[in-house]
């Protein structure tokens, strides 16, 4: 993990010197072996950090029954206990050489990616304010925090680079608030597991320099709990639904897929007028897939798609159900795709 992203409280809000490029002085005054000592704990403390948010299984022994009050506090507790409290006041952005900067600056993603962050915080909020269970609401509200914190991390890249972004929208609550939220989850559940490949086929590749996709890495990891969350709350959620109820249930998520193949497809269609018309606005997975595709064939991004998805995955308690459709509609595509 980068050392710019800082664990709160615990390092100082400077870049830590790396112990390997400094040989050591026997003659240092006190000060310099203070400083020294002081960013190793601090190096210690991101780390640390950075492992917690990847790795995390429940105390408590024995299986555990889907929708049961154990799997609400287990699911609850997966996202409130591997929150990484970086500070994006602090990031530290890689200098790009000019290529590595007009790679990134063309990229036509960011007001999209604002934006989608920015609307995710107050759907997740909103759900979040519904909530009776405390446990469920505070872990609501860190994912809504994260989406905000997200959106900050995005805003301070952009000026870093030197990206103008359109005037941004009011970000208002949805009228059906359950429908916000559902859309938010699933379509994370499509974006992150798109992302988790493209990310790594920027960084193999060498179109993002390491340094940036290092400094980006907690996001996509963070996504990656999101969805973990998500997946859970829908199976607790529906499991305690009276048998009545469970059609309705049933129907708003199959409109929520509908909604979202037709976004998709409509930010598809944005894509080629944009490509024509050269305005900035697109979908991130589709276009940075279009940008990446001459170095990847598509057979091979869903592959890496499907092995990231599952390393992400690994580090967190087993007993906790997975993202399985958005992984299993791209084994099916797998077959029919060289
Ligand atoms: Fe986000
Ligand atoms: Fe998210």
């Amino acid at each position: 993990m980068n050392k710019e992203f800082e664990a709160d409280g615990m390092v100082a809000d400077k870049a830590i010197p790396n112990p390997g490029s400094q040989a050591a002085d026997p003659a240092s005054s006190p000060e310099s072996r203070a400083a020294e000592v002081a960013a190793t704990i601090a190096r210690a403390a991101v780390d640390q950090a950075d492992h917690a948010m990847r790795n995390w299984t429940d105390p408590a022994e024995g299986p555990v029954r889907i929708g049961s009050t154990e799997h609400l506090r287990m699911f609850s507790n997966m996202l409130l206990q591997t929150h990484n409290p970086y500070k994006p006041a602090v990031i530290e952005w890689p200098k790009l050489s000019p290529d590595a900067l007009e790679r990134v600056t063309s990229l036509p993603i960011w007001d999209i990616a604002v934006q989608t962050e920015g609307r995710a915080s107050v759907r997740v909020h909103s759900f979040a304010g519904l909530q009776r269970d405390p446990l469920l609401r505070s872990a609501l509200e860190m994912d809504g925090d994260e989406e905000a914190r997200h959106k900050v991390v995005l805003s301070k890249l952009v000026e870093a680079y030197g990206i103008t972004l359109e005037p941004e929208p009011e970000y208002l609550p949805p009228s059906d608030i359950e429908w916000g939220w559902l859309v938010t989850g699933y379509s994370e559940c499509i974006d992150s597991f798109a992302a988790f490949g493209l990310f790594a086929a920027a960084k193999d590749s060498g179109f993002f320099p390491a340094e940036l996709v290092e400094t980006f890495e907690p996001v996509i990891q963070e996504e990656g709990r999101h969805i973990l969350f998500f997946v859970n709350w829908v199976a607790w959620y529906r499991a305690n639904l009276p048998w009545w109820r469970r059609p309705a249930f049933a129907f708003k998520v199959f409109r929520v897929w509908l909604f979202l193949i037709r976004e998709r497809i409509g930010l598809a269609r944005q894509i080629e007028v944009d490509e024509n018309g050269g305005a900035q606005d697109a979908n991130f997975p589709l276009n940075a897939a279009e940008t990446l595709a001459e170095s990847l064939s598509a057979g091979s991004m869903i592959d890496l798609c499907l092995t990231e998805n599952d390393r992400r995955m690994a580090g967190y308690d087993a007993r906790l159900l997975r993202p399985t459709t958005v992984p299993k509609l791209a084994r099916f595509a797998r077959r029919f795709v060289k």
